[in-house]
């Protein structure tokens, strides 16, 4: 008997079947197999061959490199030549790169084929697989094209855990630590009185944490599907972590941390975000192995000033900012440009 925990997440044009502590064998009584198509990356697919038996797959390049069009055309050449059709169904299994690829291209392929995700990272967990958001880079620009749908299903086996590096445990606390920022200071302090270490050992205590960040994810995207409020508040860290990420080749997690820091010190400055809680957001951010300063020279900070100002936030002089007026409690203000590149130039 499988003891999984279904919940229903009810978004405006669909409900996705959420699966949580659910094997992914399950995956078989959820889908028809011979019409579903896995798309998964080399470490994946290597790592869990046994587990993929008799499911067709197609297999895309491990890396945010890849998150591009060429890799979405190469699927989109995959599943013409698999004659994938409008009954198809796709399941990405893997990171947020796999996830967002599949999503992407299961909503344009035949213009929209039925889709679901089996998230294997913490980063793909509790953000990449939720909200509906999927897509690619374009270069250097993160996430630039894309759209927003949800997939049908979602199963979380936290099996896959079990091979996740530790650099990409890490990466995956930059969203909790987010979340814990902008909405929950209970999770925040429990964060502080525990360890990474004890999260990667204690698979009840981590499968707890992740069902805890879902529904934090899941309700402000509900609540604000196609972000006209709360939702942006999600994207704390992200205005300078998705500027910094391609140009020095940081891994996501790493460059949202040194996006909270630098949101944080704006919010000290501008927003009576106390001292003393931002010397707590830095110093949870070290615990959890994060970094929180980057060195870089001039001409680095030029480029990352000149990506900054093509973000999506960006309403013509000025950025949709996003701060903290205390912990657990995230506020979106409009920042004039001009305030902003002060704060870039002393912060980062
Ligand atoms: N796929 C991530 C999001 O929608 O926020």
């Amino acid at each position: 008997m499988i003891n999984m925990d279904k919940h229903q997440f009810k978004y405006a044009a669909k409900t996705v079947d959420c699966y949580f502590e659910t094997p992914f064998s399950f995956l078989d009584e959820l889908v028809d197999k011979a019409k579903t198509i896995i798309i998964t990356d080399e470490n994946i697919a290597k790592l869990y061959a046994d587990k993929f038996d008799g499911w067709n797959m197609i297999t895309i390049k491990a890396g945010e490199e890849h998150k591009q069009q060429f890799t979405a055309d190469y699927v989109i050449g995959e599943l013409i030549n698999l004659k994938a059709d409008k009954q198809s169904f796709i399941i990405g299994v893997g990171g947020g790169v796999v996830t967002d690829i599949a999503g992407y291209v299961a909503s344009v392929y035949m213009r929209g084929t039925r889709f679901g995700f089996v998230p294997t990272t913490i980063l793909a967990m509790v953000d990449a697989a939720i909200g509906g958001k999927n897509g690619v880079d374009a270069g250097v620009y993160k996430n630039l094209i894309g759209v927003i749908k949800h997939p049908e299903i979602l199963l979380y086996d936290y099996s896959f855990l079990e091979t996740l590096p530790k650099e990409e445990w890490i990466n995956g606390f930059a969203e909790i630590i987010k979340h814990a920022c902008i909405k929950d200071s209970g999770m925040f302090k429990m964060l502080e009185e525990n360890t990474l270490e004890t999260f990667q050992n204690d698979k009840e205590k981590m499968a707890l944490l992740v069902k805890r960040n879902v529904l934090i994810k899941y309700n402000v995207v509900s609540n604000d599907e196609f972000e006209n409020g709360d939702r942006k508040l999600l994207n704390f860290g992200h205005t300078i972590g998705h500027a910094i990420e391609n140009i020095y080749a940081l891994p996501h997690g790493n460059a949202v941390s040194i996006g909270m820091v630098v949101a944080g010190n704006i919010s000290a400055a501008v927003n009576n975000f106390s001292s003393s809680e931002n010397s707590r957001l830095s110093a949870l951010l070290n615990k959890y192995h994060l970094p929180t300063t980057l060195p870089y020279d001039e001409s680095g900070s030029e480029a990352v000033w000149n990506i900054l100002i093509m973000d999506k936030k960006r309403s013509g002089d000025t950025m949709n900012f996003i701060l903290l007026n205390k912990i657990g409690d995230g506020i979106v203000k409009p920042i004039l440009l001009q305030q902003l590149k002060l704060f870039f130039n002393k912060d980062l």
